[in-house]
């Protein structure tokens, strides 16, 4: 019986990631851009139709992508842990005589776009606020909240997040973008200019983020 009990899995959960991929298919227009080979799990908080994502991106479960009136853009090929929230939006706060919950009307300053640059890798549990840039190739440790831009090739943690070093000292940089063009690749900073749609297939990210899809 118990041996019926674990075999009766494998159909369930063959079906179950049937379900989640077909639904991914079916959420994928509703993005304002969505590139090829984006995984995300189509069930989560997103604000679809505020959200542009370039080609080969992976977003972990648990996420909560809030623009606002605002707008997320996301790079090329960068990597989200589980429950990363982007809040691209404040209430507005400051109207004298009125409580903030009756204050409907924003200020320009209230919601600002997020960017994530190309080749980021965003630690779980990470929270990243309006008005934020991510700059290329940069890396947030887990549990950060990100309040101020990241510059590129940075990695960054805590409370508010801080640059604690740079991801490769400038030799290393420079040996690592000619290796990148070297190969046919296109400097970051380009590859996620190209917003276009595609299929959806799977991704090795998907091991290393502990995802099982
Ligand atoms: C950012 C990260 C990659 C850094 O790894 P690392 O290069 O080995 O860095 P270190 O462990 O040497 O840490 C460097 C410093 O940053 C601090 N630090 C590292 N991660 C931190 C975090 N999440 N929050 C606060 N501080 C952190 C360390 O305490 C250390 O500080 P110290 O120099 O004062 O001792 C790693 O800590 C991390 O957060 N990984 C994300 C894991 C994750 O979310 N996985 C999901 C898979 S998609």
């Amino acid at each position: 019986m118990k041996a019926f009990a674990r075999l009766a899995w494998i159909p369930a959960t063959f079906a179950w990631k049937a379900f989640r991929r077909l639904s991914i298919y079916l959420v994928r227009p509703r993005f304002a851009a969505c590139g090829k080979r984006v995984l995300f799990d189509p069930f989560d908080s997103l604000h679809h139709d505020r959200i542009s994502i370039a080609d080969d991106v992976f977003i972990g479960s648990g996420a909560v992508f809030h623009a606002s009136l605002s707008s997320i853009t996301i790079g090329s090929k960068v990597m989200f842990g589980p429950q990363v929230m982007i809040m691209g939006g404040d209430h507005n706060t400051g109207e004298i005589g009125r409580y903030m919950y009756d204050v409907h009307d924003k200020r320009p300053d209230n919601d600002q776009p997020v960017v994530i640059q190309d080749d980021v890798w965003v630690g779980a549990r990470t929270r990243i606020l309006k008005g934020v840039t991510v700059g290329t190739g940069s890396i947030i440790a887990a549990g950060s909240v990100v309040t101020r831009s990241i510059p590129p090739y940075s990695m960054v943690a805590g409370v508010p997040a801080r640059v604690i070093k740079s991801r490769f000292s400038p030799a290393d940089l420079a040996r690592h973008l000619a290796f990148l063009a070297g190969h046919g690749n296109q400097a970051p900073g380009e590859c996620g200019d190209a917003v276009s749609s595609g299929g959806v297939a799977p991704n090795a990210t998907d091991a290393v983020c502990g995802v099982d899809r």
